[in-house]
C-alpha cells in the first residue's frame, strides 16, 4: 500500500500521510486504542486526495455511491468515502471502525468512534501542518479526544464563516452532539 501511495501521490501528500500515521499511532497509544488499526486508517485516508473531480464522481458511480448535494458541488469531499469503499472492496478491509474513520476523516459525523476521532485530529494536527492553534489542539487531544474534536470543529466553523461558507452538514451535526455531551 505504501508503494502504491508513493507512486500515485505528490511527495508532499505522501509525507503528510506518513506524518498523520505517526501522530495517529501516538494518539492511539495515549488513549489505549489499537495502534495498528489507527495506522491502517491513517495510511489509507488520503489515497484518493489527488484525484480530479470527474475521477471521484466516476468512482462514486462505480461503487454505487450516491453523492450528497455538498459532495456533488464539491467532489473533493468524496475522497474519504471513496477511500473507504476502495479498501473494503479491493483490500477486503472489513473493520467497520477503520472504514468509518476513513470515510468521515474530512467532516467527522455524529457518533464517530474514537479511532475516527484520532484520525480526524491527527489529520489536522500532524506536525507538517502550520497554523497557530495546532500545538494547542495537540495538547488537548492528548488529554481528551472529544474536546479536541470540538475545538477543531469550532475553529473550522469560524474560518468557514469568515469565507462565507457553512460547515458540512455532518460536521454541523457532530459539532452539536459534541457540544451537548460537553455540557451534559
Ligand atoms: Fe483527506
Ligand atoms: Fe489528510
Amino acid at each position: 500500500m505504501k508503494t502504491l501511495l508513493a507512486r500515485n501521490l505528490s511527495q508532499d501528500r505522501y509525507l503528510h500521510i506518513l506524518s498523520t500515521m505517526a501522530t495517529s499511532v501516538e494518539l492511539a497509544k495515549i488513549h489505549g486504542l489499537d495502534e495498528e488499526r489507527a495506522e491502517i486508517a491513517a495510511l489509507a485516508h488520503d489515497v484518493f486526495r489527488e484525484l480530479k473531480a470527474w475521477q471521484l464522481l466516476k468512482l462514486a458511480k462505480f461503487y454505487d455511491y450516491k453523492p450528497l448535494d455538498v459532495e456533488q458541488n464539491s467532489p473533493v469531499l468524496l475522497h474519504g468515502p471513496m477511500a473507504a469503499y476502495y479498501l473494503k472492496k479491493k483490500w477486503q478491509v472489513l473493520d467497520s471502525e477503520v472504514l468509518q474513520a476513513i470515510e468521515f476523516h474530512t467532516t467527522g459525523c455524529p457518533g464517530l468512534k474514537p479511532l475516527g476521532q484520532v484520525l480526524f485530529i491527527a489529520d489536522a494536527v500532524e506536525p507538517r501542518r502550520d497554523y497557530e492553534l495546532r500545538e494547542y489542539f495537540w495538547q488537548q487531544a492528548k488529554m481528551n479526544l472529544d474536546l479536541a474534536c470540538l475545538l477543531i470543529l469550532q475553529d473550522q466553523k469560524y474560518y468557514f464563516a469568515q469565507e462565507g461558507r457553512e460547515l458540512h452538514p455532518l460536521s454541523q451535526l457532530w459539532l452539536q452532539e459534541l457540544q451537548e455531551n460537553q455540557s451534559a
